[in-house]
């Protein structure tokens, strides 16, 4: 399983690269806002310094001005995917874009239904929204197992399921249980995946009882 990390947050993504484990990066318009950076120029950063896929949100919702936002952002770098809303001029754009190559994320994916939708648009990811469907009491997780099941039918669909809105490290194992490809956390969630109580008490007790053999390794 692959690990993005969902931010803007340039000094967060460079940190969880030099660790070896970061995939990908996805970023969207809230999170842009949040950085307070100017987004193409973000974008080309990131894209230097990881070589996965980075995903780049168009802002329109029509069709005519989303495929130039579209093209823009897939010109900024070939590993950009450009990532688009799950609506109809959405995936129509979806469609040109992955028919000239360039990597598609169709993302604010609520329902087995879309992500249909999304993997017969020819999408190189679609981003069901965990978090945000536990947040209204469903059940984020049994979504992706619907989808995983659906695309497991499928052999010949391409479409890499990237679980989003993910809030806590259970998101992360359950989506590895079920056999998604990716998942993009906030980097806290990454964070949190390291620590366990009982590594830091077991840690502790080892670092204390070498020092009183009173030897050194190196
Ligand atoms: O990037 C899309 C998604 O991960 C957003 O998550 O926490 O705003 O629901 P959240």
């Amino acid at each position: 399983m692959k690990f993005f990390v969902d931010t803007g947050d340039i000094d967060a993504i460079k940190a969880l690269a030099a660790t070896g484990m970061l995939d990908g990066v996805t970023t969207n318009p809230s999170l842009i806002k949040k950085s307070g950076k100017d987004f193409i120029p973000l974008i080309e950063e990131i894209c230097d310094v990881v070589s996965g896929p980075v995903s780049a949100e168009v802002a329109a919702t029509d069709y005519d001005t989303m495929i130039k936002e579209a093209n823009k952002l897939a010109g900024i770098a070939r590993n950009v995917a450009v990532k688009v809303p799950l609506t109809q001029d959405g995936l129509r754009v979806c469609r040109e874009m992955a028919d000239q190559g360039t990597m598609v994320n169709v993302t604010l994916c609520f329902s087995a239904g879309q992500a249909i939708l999304a993997a017969k648009a020819g999408a190189a990811f679609i981003s069901p929204f965990v978090g945000r469907l536990d947040d209204l009491s469903a059940d984020g997780m049994n979504l992706i197992a619907e989808i995983c099941e659906i695309y497991g039918n499928y052999p010949n669909w391409e479409t890499e399921i990237l679980v989003a809105s993910v809030r806590s490290p259970m998101h992360i194992t359950e989506s590895a249980r079920l056999g998604a490809d990716v998942v993009t956390c906030p980097p806290e969630v990454i964070q949190q995946l390291y620590k366990h109580p009982l590594t830091q008490s077991g840690l502790e007790a080892f670092v204390k009882d070498w020092a009183a053999t009173g030897q050194s390794i190196v």
